[in-house]
């Protein structure tokens, strides 16, 4: 699945730009500058694919790309980002979760939590609402090329603990790194079997 090309498609700002629902997909939801074009672009092994940066909030688009014939990659935009005014914010936040919860095609949602910090109140906000969507979703710790071994196991058991209580949740977590590529076989192998 992953060996094809990967390409852009378009950016969506409102729900009637979605393309249409002709196959499945999955999307990389999490706090600005968690890593999800990064790991966009790690997974479909093109740089620069999808715009990746170090200013939180780049992503303001629903952007999406193709995997082979039978896939869609789907990167939103960051939520969290305390510097961006009130009003765009509130304009995505709607979107996400218009998008979250109403997408026939979404099969799981990647909700990425940085591996330094793990699950913060605005993280739970978006996992509450994925519980009333009809989506599962799992968790994907990003760079984890960041953290020593006893950060990381006290960041997973936070995390664990969250997820416990998630009814949408799947109890796997990923531990990633787009930079080092820890983890990028194990996710796009959990991705094929969702096709
Ligand atoms: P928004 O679009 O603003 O919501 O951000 P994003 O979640 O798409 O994050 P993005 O992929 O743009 O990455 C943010 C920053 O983190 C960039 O400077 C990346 O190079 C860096 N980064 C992403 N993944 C990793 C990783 O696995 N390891 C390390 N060390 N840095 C990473
Ligand atoms: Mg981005």
């Amino acid at each position: 699945l992953f060996a094809g090309q990967s390409e852009f498609v378009k950016g969506v700002v409102a729900m009637s730009g979605l393309p249409p629902a002709d196959r499945i997909e999955v999307c990389f939801a999490g706090r600005s500058n968690v890593g999800k074009s990064s790991l966009i672009n790690a997974l479909t092994g093109t740089k620069g694919l999808a715009r990746a940066s170090n200013t939180p909030g780049r992503t303001q688009e629903i952007n999406y790309f193709t995997q082979g014939p039978d896939l869609y990659l789907v990167d939103l935009p960051g939520y969290g980002y305390a510097n961006a005014p009130l009003k765009i914010v509130e304009k995505w936040q709607k979107l996400l979760k218009q998008y979250l919860s109403g997408r026939q095609t979404l099969r799981r949602a990647f909700v990425l939590i940085d591996a330094r910090h793990g699950v913060k109140a605005v993280d739970d906000e978006i996992m509450k609402l994925l519980d009333t969507s009809a989506v599962t979703f799992q968790c994907v710790l990003t760079k984890a090329d960041k953290v020593k071994a006893a950060e990381r196991e006290k960041v997973l058991a936070q995390v664990r603990g969250a997820l416990a209580r998630h009814p949408a949740a799947f109890p796997e977590i990923v531990l990633t790194s787009s930079e080092k590529g820890d983890g990028i076989p194990t996710l796009r192998s959990i991705i094929a079997h969702l096709v």
